[in-house]
This record gives C-alpha cells, structure tokens and sequence, in this order.
C-alpha cells in the first residue's frame, strides 16, 4: 500500500474513534464510564467480535481483559494465535449494558454503523462471532450458535465464522470441547489462505 492510502486509513481510523468517543446515539452512553472502541491491529487478517463490554471493559477502555477475555487468550494461545498480532478485537455494542444486560435491539441499530465502519477499515480475512448477538447482527436472526458454530460462511465478500462467547464456556463445560475445534478449524483456514485452496473453505 503506498503512503498516502496507509495515512488516509490511519487517519478514519482516529476519526471514527473520536466518534464513538463521543457518541450520544443511545441511552448507554448516559450510563458508561468508557466506551471500547477496540483494539489490535489495524490491519488485521482475524476480527473478532464479541456482545458488548462489561464491567472491566467499560472501566478499562479495552474489550475483551475480563474472566470471558482471559479465556480467549487460552483459545487463542491453544492454536498459536495471540491477540497482538493480526487481530483486531471488538463488539457489537461499543458501551457496557447497565448489569450486563443483552442490549436491546435499538442499542444494536444504533451501534450497527460504527462496526460496519470499522469492518470497512480494516477489511478483515474473516470475521468471527463470539456468541449470540454477534451472530444476530452479521449471520441474521436464523443463526443458532449451538447448532451452525464453526461453519464459515462468506458474506459481502468477507468470510464470517460464529464461535461459542467465552463467556458461555466458562458458564459451562458442555462446548468447551466444540469451542476449541473452532479455533482449530480458524487456524486451518488461516493456513489455506496462505495457500493455494482458499475456495475450498467456502463449502466447509
Ligand atoms: N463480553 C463481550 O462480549 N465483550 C467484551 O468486551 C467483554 C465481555
């Protein structure tokens, strides 16, 4: 990329920061401490995306450094992937739900453009969806978590994979086991598209 694109995407990358920022789009904002923008590389292959921020999350600024995000760091660690490299990490909504609540649908409508942005920004190889309300938004209201994870899917052109939320596993151990193919099976696509058999991943 030549120097003047690499600065144009730099420079919407901090302006859509600010935005969200100072975001006053829904009623949570009211109520946050701070809003999580995301965090990773800008240039990422892998982008992930979780619910919304909790408690942590919103005292800290950063997605994903509670309970559910140690987790994914095991995940990730497990299949030799680490969050600092070619990983940007993020969510549906950008501020903490008062109780961790589900955010309702308007909060949902209401966050949808900042990670439509931020997804145009960084124009991931495939995107994964940690859990159910990430599912929602970027695989529809059919998607069952339980039933259809791990199957990658294109959608606009980007690959788009769901996962079971950290947050589910440590809850339970009954997916942990299914969780973690998950990650093999993202590991293994991340191979082939290194390599020569890219559409083979289309129809797995
Ligand atoms: N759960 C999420 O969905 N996102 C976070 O950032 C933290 C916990």
């Amino acid at each position: 990329m030549i120097r003047s694109e690499v600065e144009k995407v730099k420079e919407n990358f901090e302006g859509l920061r600010d935005e969200i920022k100072s975001c006053q789009k829904c009623e949570l904002c009211r109520t946050r401490k701070n809003p999580v923008f995301g965090e990773g590389d800008e240039n990422a292959r892998i982008l992930f995306v979780g619910e919304a921020p909790g408690r942590v999350e919103d005292e800290k600024g950063m997605p994903f450094v509670g309970h559910s995000g140690k987790l994914l760091d095991r995940m990730l660690a497990a299949v030799g992937l680490n969050r600092n490299e070619g990983i940007f990490i993020t969510n549906i909504i950008k501020c903490r739900p008062p109780n961790n609540m589900d955010p309702v649908e308007e909060q949902q409508k209401a966050c949808s453009v900042y990670l439509k942005r931020q997804i145009e920004l960084i124009d991931p190889k495939i995107i994964i969806c940690l859990g159910r309300i990430a599912a929602y938004n970027l695989l529809g209201p059919e998607y069952r978590v339980t039933k259809d994870h791990g199957r990658i899917q294109e959608r606009d052109g980007v690959y788009v994979m769901g996962m079971f939320h950290p947050a589910a596993l440590l809850r339970s151990n009954q997916y942990k086991e299914e969780a973690f193919k998950d990650f093999l099976i993202l590991k293994e696509f991340l191979k082939r598209f290194d390599g020569p058999n890219l559409e083979d991943s289309k129809s797995s």
